[in-house]
C-alpha cells in the first residue's frame, strides 16, 4: 500500500491516519520504537526543510532507520530510470518517501515495485502536508462542517488540501487569479465529497471561514515565473484586511516556507491567529501516523 495522493486515499484510510496522528501526538512515548528493525529511504529531488527533518525524526522515534537520499548523488531519470531506482531500492528498504518534480515518476516507480511509496511532494499533490493541515484544523474546530478558504495558486498543496478537507467532511473555497485555478479533475473529484467553490474574489472567499490558507505564488521549479506571478497574485495576499474579512474566529495556515511580504504579511504570520508552526510540528506526528498506517 502506497500514499501517492489524497485523491487515491480512501476516506476510511484518511480518517484512520488522522486518528493515529492525534493519538501519537497525545502520547508519543507509547509509540517509541513501534516499528523497530525497519529501514526507510527519504529521496529529495527538490529542496526541503520540514519534510526532510520531520520525516527523519518521525522514523527514528518509531525505531526506524531513515536514509536520506539526495538526487544530486543518485540522478533519478538521468543516471538511471525511475523504475530501476525503485527496483534497486526496494531490495533494501521497507518504504520509500520521494519528493519529485514529475508526479509521473512516482507513479512509474509505484507500478514497478511492491514497496510502499509515499509522496513527499510532487507537482500534483503534497499529501503528507494535507494530513498535518487537517490535524491543525481539527485542533481548532471539528473538521466536519468547517470551511477552509485557500487564497493563491491552485497548486499541489491546494489540490491535497481540497481533497483532504472535503473527504474529511469540510468545505473549501479556492480564490485564484484567472489562469491559476486548481486542476479541473481534482476539483471534480473533491466535489464528489463536499462543497468546493472557485472564485476570483479573495475577500468573498474568506467570509465565514474557519481557516484561511495560502502557499507561495511560485512553487519550486517555477522560479523564472516569480516576477510575473507577483503581479498576477498581488490582490491575493493574506493581510490584516483579509483576516478581518474572515472574522474573529478564523485561524491562519501556511505549509511554509512563507515568502513574507508576498502571499502573506509579517503581521498575519506573527499574529495570534497564525498556527503555522503548529502545522509544521504536526508534520512530525502526521508522518508517524502515515508510517504506522502503511507499515504497522
Ligand atoms: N511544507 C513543506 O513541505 O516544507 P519543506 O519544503 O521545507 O519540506
Ligand atoms: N507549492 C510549494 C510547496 C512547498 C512546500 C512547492 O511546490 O514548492
Amino acid at each position: 500500500m502506497s500514499l501517492l495522493t489524497i485523491a487515491e486515499t480512501p476516506v476510511a484510510d484518511l480518517r484512520r491516519i488522522l486518528e493515529l496522528g492525534a493519538a501519537v501526538k497525545a502520547d508519543p512515548l507509547s509509540y517509541r520504537g513501534a516499528l523497530g528493525g525497519r529501514s526507510i529511504g527519504l529521496f529529495f529531488q527538490k529542496q526541503s526543510l520540514r519534510t526532510w527533518v520531520s520525516c527523519d525524526v518521525a522514523a527514528i522515534q518509531l525505531g526506524i532507520h531513515p536514509i536520506v537520499i539526495r538526487n544530486d548523488q543518485t540522478g533519478l531519470g538521468t543516471r538511471e530510470t525511475p523504475e530501476d531506482v525503485g527496483r534497486a531500492l526496494e531490495r533494501y528498504l521497507d518504504l520509500l518517501g520521494m519528493r519529485v518534480f514529475d508526479h509521473g515518476d512516482l507513479a512509474a516507480i509505484d507500478a514497478a515495485t511492491e514497496m510502499p511509496l509515499v509522496n513527499l511532494l510532487s507537482d500534483r499533490e503534497h499529501p503528507c502536508q494535507a494530513v498535518a493541515d487537517l490535524m491543525t484544523l481539527a485542533e481548532h474546530r471539528p473538521i466536519e462542517g468547517s470551511k477552509v478558504a485557500y487564497l493563491g495558486d491552485g497548486n499541489n498543496v491546494c489540490h491535497s488540501l481540497m481533497l483532504a478537507t472535503t473527504k474529511a467532511g469540510g468545505s473549501i473555497t479556492v480564490a485564484t487569479p484567472p489562469g491559476y485555478e486548481p486542476d479541473v479533475d481534482v476539483v471534480a473529484l473533491a466535489r464528489t465529497f463536499g462543497d468546493v467553490d472557485l472564485t476570483e474574489d479573495p475577500h468573498g472567499a474568506v467570509t465565514g471561514a474557519d481557516a484561511v490558507y495560502t502557499d507561495v505564488w511560485a512553487s519550486m521549479g517555477q522560479e523564472t515565473e516569480a516576477d510575473l506571478r507577483r503581479r498576477h497574485f498581488a490582490r491575493f495576499q493574506v493581510d490584516d484586511a483579509v483576516m478581518t474579512a474572515a472574522g474573529p474566529e478564523a485561524i491562519f495556515l501556511h505549509c511554509l516556507p512563507a515568502h513574507r511580504g508576498e502571499e502573506v504579511t509579517d503581521s498575519v504570520m506573527e499574529s495570534g491567529r497564525s498556527r503555522v508552526f503548529d502545522q509544521a510540528e504536526n508534520r512530525l506526528h502526521a508522518f508517524k501516523a502515515i508510517l504506522l498506517h502503511l507499515l504497522g
